[in-house]
């Protein structure tokens, strides 16, 4: 079997861009495979779809922990002891710190809802609506120790139409983020499988 990135995607919410990784990652030519699904919320409607992709899926619940700190080391632990090579993150809602960055070093990427550098944090539609844009989009990046402030991996534009709502915008930004993250992702695995090459 050819050799492929281990992963795991981390969630908070309904999966739709896990979805999309799952489906890619069912061809075995595809660079990553996706090992793990993890949410920190118990409700995560990710879960269940992961599992009907066969994909381990667990919640690691960050309100069982006292603090972030052992939140992370817990999820460190597991994505440690699975062996994955690369944290997908894909609309998991919680800010990562500085301590867990530092454990995976260009190892994690995740996808925001915004053409980055523009509108980090939340509520990019709504800022994009209101500034008077004519274009939005999404964007895979590298988490870097600045919130949503890593290289950029790959865009996908949107226009935006004159009758846009912040609803209607962002599920046409969510239908362009699946085939970018499928993008993404597979350029991103090569990669790391070119390197293991040369090491
Ligand atoms: C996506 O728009 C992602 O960019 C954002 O949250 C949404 C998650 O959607 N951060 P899903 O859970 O992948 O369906």
């Amino acid at each position: 079997m050819t050799e492929r990135v281990k992963c795991a995607v981390l969630i908070s919410g309904g999966g739709s861009n896990m979805q999309a990784l799952a489906q890619a990652a069912l061809d075995e030519a595809y660079p990553a495979q996706i090992d793990l699904v993890i949410a920190n919320r118990p409700n995560a409607g990710g879960l269940d779809k992961a599992r009907r992709f066969g994909i381990q899926a667990m919640c690691i619940d960050h309100k069982d922990f006292e603090n972030r700190e052992k939140f992370e080391r817990a999820l460190h632990s597991v994505l440690h002891q699975a062996g994955i090579e690369l944290v997908v993150c894909a609309g998991f809602m919680r800010v990562l710190t500085p301590w867990f960055v530092s454990r995976w070093p260009g190892r994690i990427i995740n996808i925001h809802p915004s053409l980055l550098p523009k509108y980090k944090g939340l509520h990019t539609h709504r800022r994009a609506l209101e500034a008077g844009d004519t274009e939005h989009g999404a964007s895979v990046h590298w988490v870097s120790e600045e919130l949503d402030g890593g290289a950029v991996i790959a865009q996908a534009h949107v226009p935006i139409a004159p009758g846009d709502t912040e609803e209607s915008l962002a599920a046409k930004v969510l239908l362009k983020e699946h085939p970018l993250y499928v993008r993404a992702l597979r350029s991103t695995a090569q990669k790391i499988l070119e390197s293991r090459g040369k090491n």
